[in-house]
């Protein structure tokens, strides 16, 4: 176990609601989520955790908010602050790059991500249901409290 993960399990014994509604320790322990960023972040899509991107791909996805994904998804300077040092803080160690060697503005374009979740048919992909693969709550049923363990796994089906 790391350092860091030691530091986490001490500072932030949560208990997370599974999918069942039973009360469970998670052997996923994280810090919750920072409530700005739940906030600002969290509105248009659940809030994407911040350790599945690295600190150069979380500054990219900020620096260009005001042409994100197709939204306007701009904040003032003050509010973007505290949301830029959360993100920093708890981003992924290793690296998020793409083929190009730009830091990728995807988690779900992440070599991690896409392991993960190879298994998955094509079909379920293209559910209505699921459409997107950065859709996470479609499958993740506890997403939005930044919880991916697999008692709140729930694949959809046709
Ligand atoms: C106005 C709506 C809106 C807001 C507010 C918003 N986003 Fe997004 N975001 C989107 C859309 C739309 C997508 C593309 C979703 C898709 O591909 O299905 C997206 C995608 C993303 C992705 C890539 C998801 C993937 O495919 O892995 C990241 C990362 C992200 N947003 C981060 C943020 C952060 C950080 C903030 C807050 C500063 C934020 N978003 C606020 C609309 C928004
Ligand atoms: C179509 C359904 C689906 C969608 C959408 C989806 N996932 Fe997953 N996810 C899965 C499945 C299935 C697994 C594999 C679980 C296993 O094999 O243990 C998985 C595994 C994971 C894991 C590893 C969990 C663990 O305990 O090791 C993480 C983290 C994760 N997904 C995050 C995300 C994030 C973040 C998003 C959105 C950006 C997302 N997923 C979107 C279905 C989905």
């Amino acid at each position: 176990m790391s350092y860091v993960k030691m530091l986490r399990m001490i500072m932030a014994p949560t208990v997370v609601f599974g999918a069942n509604g039973l009360t469970q320790a998670s052997g996923q322990v994280s810090i919750p989520p920072d409530p700005i960023y739940v906030q600002e972040c969290g509105s248009c899509h659940v809030p994407y955790p911040a350790r599945r991107l690295s600190a150069a791909s979380w500054r990219a996805v900020l620096n260009g908010l005001d042409r994100h994904f197709g939204s306007d998804a701009s904040l003032d300077p003050a509010t973007l602050k505290p949301i830029a040092a959360y993100l920093e803080a708890q981003a992924r160690r290793r690296a998020t790059l793409g083929e190009d060697g730009q830091p990728l503005l995807r988690i779900t374009e992440t070599r991690w991500f896409r392991h993960e979740h190879e298994e998955i048919p094509e079909r379920t992909w293209k559910l209505p249901t699921v459409q997107s693969p950065a859709h996470c709550e479609a499958c993740h049923t506890a997403a939005e409290r930044g919880n991916y363990s697999e008692h709140a796994l729930h694949l959809p089906r046709e």
